[in-house]
């Protein structure tokens, strides 16, 4: 099926044209094999045309730990990171050269901007120079260095390989904070941390008093919260003439952050890079994913040494391919060399993480699948083979349909060159585009869209208001956000009663700026404090910041559905999850339980340890921890009150329709309302393929609506409706924004600034 020209000269021919043919068939059976429902075989038919969708609605998601076992049996073992000792490994790396020109550029400037290839030391040397130069200690003050990270990943493992470097314990001279853990104590120096965590430290610290050099690294990455710290930390350091503050880019983007930062200097790190050289396939892929397994399986049997680096777009899709090349690689044990099969991704857990930097061990090849958190954020030694589909999972606001969803977008052509470049680190290295030339030059943009223009900003702009910036049209954006994205931000906010008529925050706005997350979370988990639910909720919210928890292998695949069964709650996906929750709780939080029911333990364990953390916050701001017990309709209503907008009514000819614009949506098939008919749901998020799906799903009493979200919706007036009109008797009120002058004033000024 794919056609990659420089593949076809081939050092053994025979062997590996046969093998691969043989696997491109297996993987169709495969994905056969583990389809899981008639339905399911139903969407078959449109898998042609979206095979991520195929992967998708495969429910076959790995499990890491039962993976290792089997992984185990296959007596891999792992060499020693290298050789080297670690002073040494220090001094080879590209940036020390530069070593005692950037702690003087930091000492004569307080704006620097730093640029250098990935993987040239810039993370995790540059903060232990100024530590070593003393850059702690002002007069008799000890102060941090900080270090922010786009990803959670990158700051934990970031962390603990300077932590060693130090020669420390996680946790004392370097430590790390991401969302929902803090590894950090009155001994650190050296802090790393999301961008995200950051920003929420503007909350209560303006000035940064707490820093004294803050780095923000992975700039061209433009997250909003870097975009919103670039604000943040310019005006902290006006303020704060002790702060120093260090932009770090891994793209040639720099002249623009120095402009922004009163065209402070710019140094570059000198590269240490071979060439790659690149193909393109002739024919557009039909189906990236199989193409990209096949490319990996041929380069194996094909190539010369070392290691393979894969572009994939997310976590499911991930697990999926490290399963089915496993597979294969079973078939082709004896023929082929070890291939070490390593999934890469924002939610893996630690242990597995440190075991990607690990080198491969002679005679062995190393695979590994990552989303674009391998393009820049994490950067592993020996890959000379890049696999590149072109595509990446962002998380997208559309302002049209006032959804944010997670969409598989083709990437940018400055992504495609960073994407490439990781093939040349330790040698020259070759890059598979599994796309043709004509995509890359025609179809994608030159550079990434920074999030601030594309997503939701109504956490963002809840953070803004609650450190009295109101004035957002002023705000120094380094690239402000489409008014219409800013609108739509301020109208979310007010309807979910937390702005007032005057667009300033109001109480309830105030306390959900206290918890790191999404808007309407913040808000269900407030209201359920007056539904006497807290305790539920907190339950339930936790579980939803988890992967999925459930379990379900294919050769158990009736038992563990029987199992799932029993925690089945007639009205929904948030109860299940309740259910499972409370269950696991009342059998001692044990793994044995979570094997008998094929659920993931892991999980459990971690959605208990952001329960923890939320409970802290809960206490710390007094908010009264209480359970409903079975009167789970409070449980509802409090979802309800923050996802009223996430509202779906069932749509007489085929599936549902959003309350709010319209736009048709389905039940996901791994909803349990899924073949049941339920009339009003709310559901957590919207999964966009070929059809929207909605994800996490609850049965409602449309009743709620107006009552719990009176500035969005009002009962009509049956006097005055239409006949079609008096069937749903619930309208959101559409024209209420227009009537409001603050919000229109603002997106006034906001036109004409642009
Ligand atoms: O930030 P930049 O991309 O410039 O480089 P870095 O992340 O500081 O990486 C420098 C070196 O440290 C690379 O050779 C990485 O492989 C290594 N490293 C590691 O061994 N373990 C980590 N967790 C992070 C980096
Ligand atoms: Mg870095």
């Amino acid at each position: 099926a794919i056609e990659l020209a420089p593949i076809k000269i081939i050092k053994n021919p025979e062997g590996s044209m046969e093998r691969s043919a043989k696997n491109g068939s297996s993987l169709a059976k495969e994905f056969k094999e583990a389809k899981i429902n008639e339905e399911q075989a139903k969407q078959k038919e449109s898998y042609s045309q979206d095979p991520l969708r195929k992967v998708r609605d495969e429910v076959t998601t790995l499990v890491i730990s039962e993976w290792r076992e089997k992984e185990k049996k296959t007596k891999v073992s792992f060499g020693k990171r290298t050789n080297l000792p670690i002073k040494e490994q220090r001094e080879t790396l590209p940036v020390f050269s530069m070593r005692d020109d950037i702690v003087k550029a930091v000492r004569e400037n307080q704006f620097l901007v730093i640029v250098g290839e990935t993987g040239s030391g810039k993370t995790t040397q540059i903060v232990q120079y100024l530590y070593e130069e003393g850059f702690n200690q002002q007069g008799d003050q000890t102060k941090l260095i900080g270090c922010t990270q786009p990803r959670r990943v990158a700051a934990e493992s970031v962390a603990k390989r300077v932590s060693e470097e130090v020669g420390c314990k996680i946790g004392e001279t370097v430590g790390y904070t991401i969302r929902f853990d803090d590894k950090t104590g009155p001994n650190t120096r050296i802090k790393y941390m999301t961008d995200g965590m950051l920003q929420r430290e503007a909350l209560n610290d303006k000035e940064m008093s707490k820093y004294s050099v803050i780095m923000l690294d992975e700039a061209h990455e433009r997250t909003i919260a870097t975009d919103v710290l670039f604000a943040l930390l310019k005006q902290a350091a006006l303020k704060n003439p002790n702060l120093k503050i260090i932009v770090t880019s891994a793209t040639l983007d720099s002249e623009k952050f120095s402009n922004y930062f009163f065209n402070c200097p710019i140094m570059k790190i000198p590269g240490r890079t071979f060439p790659v050289e690149i193909m393109y396939t002739k024919e557009p892929e039909v189906d990236y994913l199989a193409a990209a397994l096949d490319s990996v399986v041929q380069i194996h049997v094909s190539e010369g040494p070392g290691d393979i680096l894969v572009f994939l777009t997310g976590q499911e899709e991930i697990d999926m391919s490290c399963e089915i090349l496993y597979q294969r690689m079973k078939v082709l044990r004896e023929a082929a060399g070890e291939l070490i099969i390593l999934p890469v991704y924002s939610a893996l857990p630690s242990e597995m993480q440190s075991r990607i930097f690990e080198p491969t061990p002679a005679g062995a090849r190393k695979v590994i699948l990552a989303t674009n958190i391998a393009e820049t954020s994490v950067t592993i030694d020996g890959i000379y083979y890049v696999i590149d589909p072109g595509y990446v999972k962002i998380n997208a606001f559309d302002s049209k349909l006032g959804m944010d969803t997670l969409k598989v977008s083709p990437i940018s052509q400055a992504q495609a060159n960073q994407r490439s470049g990781r093939a040349g680190r330790t040698g020259p290295g070759k890059c598979y585009r599994l796309y043709t030339e004509a995509a890359y030059r025609n179809e994608m943009l030159p550079n990434t869209v920074p999030e601030i223009q594309r997503q939701n900003l109504a956490y963002t702009i809840l953070m803004l208001k609650a450190m009295g910036i109101n004035d957002l049209v002023n705000f120094e954006f380094m690239d402000p956000p489409p008014a219409s994205t800013m609108v739509t931000a301020l109208q979310d906010l007010y309807t979910l009663s937390a702005l007032g008529d005057d667009g300033y925050l109001t109480s309830l706005g105030r306390k959900m700026a206290d918890f790191p997350m999404d808007p309407g979370l913040a808000k269900t988990l407030i209201a359920s404090v007056e539904f006497g639910c807290s305790e539920d909720i907190l339950s339930i919210v936790a579980m939803l910041s988890v992967q999925s928890v459930f379990y379900r292998p294919k050769d158990k695949a009736v038992a563990a559905d029987q199992r799932k069964a029993r925690f089945h709650s007639p009205f929904g996906d948030h109860l299940t999850l309740l259910n499972v929750y409370r269950a696991w709780s009342m059998n001692g939080s044990s793994k044995q339980w979570c094997s008998n029911n094929f659920i993931h333990e892991r999980s459990m364990r971690r959605a208990q340890e952001v329960r923890r953390q939320l409970v802290t916050i809960m206490r710390r701001f007094g908010h009264e921890i209480v359970t409903c017990g079975t009167k789970v309709d409070r449980i509802r209503r409090a979802l309800c009150s923050g996802f009223f907008k996430n509202c779906a009514k069932r749509d007489p000819q085929e599936g549902f329709k959003t309350l709010v614009e319209g736009t048709p949506v389905s039940l996901h098939p791994s909803s349990l309302l899924f073949n049941k008919n339920p009339e009003y749901v709310i559901y957590h998020t919207l999964l966009l393929t070929t059809k929207e799906y909605m994800h996490c799903v609850t049965v409602i009493d449309p009743r709620w609506l107006p009552e719990l979200a009176p500035a969005f919706f009002r009962a009509s007036n049956p006097a005055q409706l239409s006949d079609k009109k008096k069937r749903q008797k619930i309208v959101p009120l559409y024209d209420r924004f227009s009537k409001d002058q603050n919000l229109w004033r603002l997106s006034a000024h906001a036109e004409t600034k642009r």
